[in-house]
């Protein structure tokens, strides 16, 4: 298995920016002296100052985020505002010290040969196909809740985009864009919900199409050391942020609910 090890330090960096996508906040900030990450992968974030001390104490420990962009020194993300440390991030000012553990996890393959990207993204889930589009340009299939969700649609290219209360583009699924494509020669590429990628799981399996799942299991330490994050594989359980977070659809039992 082609894992990634951990860089055992953490860097300094600086919030740049935070503005509103849609319903989604995008946070810039500076990564001096960072390695260049590979679509994928993640980082473990924290700000430096008024981390932990919220409500229960939270957020604790650093958060997991796939980038959005990357160019040398500098990084983007894509936040959806779901709890204490997406919050906190959130509201971060330009000029604030962030720390940034990364680039973590392996990422995503090249397509077998013969077979074309196809892009398969829910929600904030379509963070790390930004990337990889820009590597490996191919049509991108996102569904997202509604209008103000799929504003981040316009963050990536060659989309065909789907609502679920139909507010833009097709009314339903993704799962339903995806099955009218799965007669092409293509490998697909998704992040997005564990339903989601449960589903895309079955319909790539069970018509022999290859996928790429990038998971979102909740992660304590972002490195290997904690266990938290592990997943069954028809070859025993995997720990999701050094073996994954992409991993391939036909080696899953099943994608875990969280
Ligand atoms: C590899 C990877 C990449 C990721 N990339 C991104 C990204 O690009 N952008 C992004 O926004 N997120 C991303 N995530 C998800 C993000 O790390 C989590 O959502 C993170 O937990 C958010 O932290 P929080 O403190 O805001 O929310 P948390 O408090 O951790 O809550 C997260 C979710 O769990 C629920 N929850 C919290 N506590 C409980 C409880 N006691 N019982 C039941 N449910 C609960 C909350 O309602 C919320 O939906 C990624 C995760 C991984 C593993
Ligand atoms: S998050 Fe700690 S082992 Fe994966």
């Amino acid at each position: 298995m082609n894992r990634t090890l951990a860089p055992f330090d953490r860097r300094r960096g600086e919030v740049e920016q935070v503005d509103r996508v849609g319903a989604y906040l995008r946070l810039l900030c500076s990564d001096p002296g960072g390695p260049a990450p590979r679509p994928g992968q993640f980082y473990m974030l924290a700000l430096a100052a008024e981390w932990g001390g919220g409500a229960d104490e939270r957020p604790y420990l650093p958060r997991a985020f796939s980038y959005l962009r990357h160019e040398p020194g500098r990084l983007e993300f894509l936040l959806e505002d779901v709890g204490p440390g997406t919050h906190r991030l959130g509201a971060a000012r330009p000029g604030e010290g962030i720390w940034l553990l990364g680039p973590l996890g392996a990422g995503f393959a090249a397509p077998r040969e013969g077979r074309a990207p196809l892009l398969v993204g829910g929600g904030i889930g379509i963070v790390p196909l930004a990337p990889l589009q820009a590597d490996m340009p191919g049509p991108a299939l996102l569904g997202f809740r509604d209008a103000a969700h799929a504003a981040a649609g316009e963050l990536m290219a060659d989309v065909t985009l789907c609502t679920d209360d139909g507010s833009a583009g097709h009314h339903g699924l993704v799962t339903e864009l995806l099955a009218a494509r799965l007669d092409e020669p293509v490998e697909v590429y998704a992040c997005g919900p564990p339903a989601m990628l449960e589903a895309v799981r079955l319909m790539t399996t069970q018509r022999g199409v290859p996928a790429q799942l990038a998971l979102e299991s909740g992660m304590a330490c972002g490195f290997g050391a904690c266990f938290g994050c592990v997943v069954p594989t028809r070859d025993g359980y995997v720990r999701v942020c050094v073996d994954g977070p992409v991993l391939e659809a036909s080696d899953l039992e099943a994608v875990p609910a969280h």
